[in-house]
């Protein structure tokens, strides 16, 4: 679908910790079913920082339920938007954001007894813990444990917020914190969730990991693959893993270099998009199908541009493409066609692809 932008109101912004803030957004009555959201989606906001225009993607924090439209922003060294939020956004102010969307999710079932895992670094606690509020609440019968790494206290976004989670759903919420550069009792929960430390927290402090429904992972690149690995080992199969990256790494030279002679190759080449009901013929004008669609006139989304959120998914209908980075689509996605056109080059002519589908 074309990208859908709207401008809403910030209703406040809360410090969550010194480098974390919180935005609440007013959703117009008229816009309540466009921002409807699944837990652990995120939103892309957009804004005019400095003369330019820079987009980002954020998790929604709270549950579908609450009422609420919150996302969770943290600091990053250098970070345009990051520290524009921190230091300009007020109360009042309006941003465009688009409407949510992203895979990390679940479908909840009020009758079901699940277990469900996460492992969360930093602000990756963001869409795991709108993930650990729905399914406590809408899944009254179910279970969740959280593997929590910081640096230490007093940077753990949520801390009070888990902690009153834990009081309310005592029995079903199991909560386990890491921190690096902290030193406790149980050497356990002392460093990093490294794979050794992911492994170990399963093996001690979840039975039965095959019967897990889902484990959500979301952090630091080297946490997230620590995590994976860990899991892989222990014969928890891929399909049950869910992973929410926020950036890309970095494309081997190898990767690099295939994607250039395939850019070179498919310059000036005809393809069809559809988009909103329409298809047009485009022709491959920039690096990737996205850019030579937007390039064309057409209002294609995207918000990273790094193979990871998503928003830029569309169906190959027609014909072949190679894909550089595709962090944001499951296997599922990739197996019926789907590809991140902001990281897609068409392999021939006549390449079709559908925004809609
Ligand atoms: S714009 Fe984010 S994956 Fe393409």
């Amino acid at each position: 679908m074309a990208e859908h932008f709207y401008p809403l109101r910030v209703a406040e912004v809360v410090a969550e910790t010194d480098d974390a803030n919180s935005i609440l957004f007013e959703v117009p009555e008229e816009l309540a079913s466009a921002f409807r959201f699944k837990a652990g989606q995120h939103l892309t906001l957009r804004a005019d920082i400095g003369g330019e225009e820079v987009r980002r993607n954020y998790s929604l924090c709270v549950a579908p339920d609450s009422g609420e439209l919150r996302v969770t922003v943290k600091r990053i060294a250098g970070g345009v938007f990051s520290n524009w939020v921190g230091d300009q956004l007020r109360p009042g102010d309006t941003i465009d954001v688009m409407t949510p969307h992203g895979s990390f999710t679940s479908d909840f079932d009020a009758g079901a007894e699940r277990r469900y895992v996460g492992f969360a670094g930093g602000s990756g606690i963001t869409p795991v813990i709108s993930l650990i509020r729905t399914a406590l609440a809408a899944e009254p019968k179910s279970r969740f444990t959280l593997f929590y790494g910081n640096r230490d206290a007093g940077s753990i976004i949520f801390l009070e917020a888990l902690a009153a989670l834990k009081d309310r759903y005592m029995g079903r919420f199991e909560l386990y914190h890491f921190l690096s550069d902290e030193e406790g009792d149980v050497d356990l929960f002392n460093g990093m969730l490294d794979r050794e430390t992911c492994a170990d927290a399963i093996e001690h402090l979840v039975d039965a990991p095959q019967h897990v429904t889902a484990w959500f992972i979301c952090g630091p690149g080297p946490m997230m693959d620590a995590a994976e690995a860990a899991l892989l080992d222990k014969g928890v199969s891929k399909d049950r893993i869910h992973i929410e990256r926020f950036t890309a790494g970095r494309p081997s030279a190898a990767l690099a270099a295939q994607m250039a002679a395939l850019q070179e190759e498919a310059a000036g080449q005809t393809m069809s998009v559809t988009l909103d009901g329409r298809t047009r013929r485009v022709e491959f004008s920039a690096g990737n199908i996205l850019d030579s669609a937007r390039d064309a006139g057409l209002p294609a989304p995207f918000a990273c541009k790094a193979g990871v959120c998503a928003t830029c998914r569309a169906k190959v209908t027609r014909g072949k493409v190679e894909m550089a980075a595709r962090y944001g689509l499951t296997d599922e996605e990739i197996a019926a066609g789907y590809v991140l056109t902001c990281q897609s080059v068409p392999v021939g002519e006549g390449v079709a692809v559908d925004y809609d589908a």
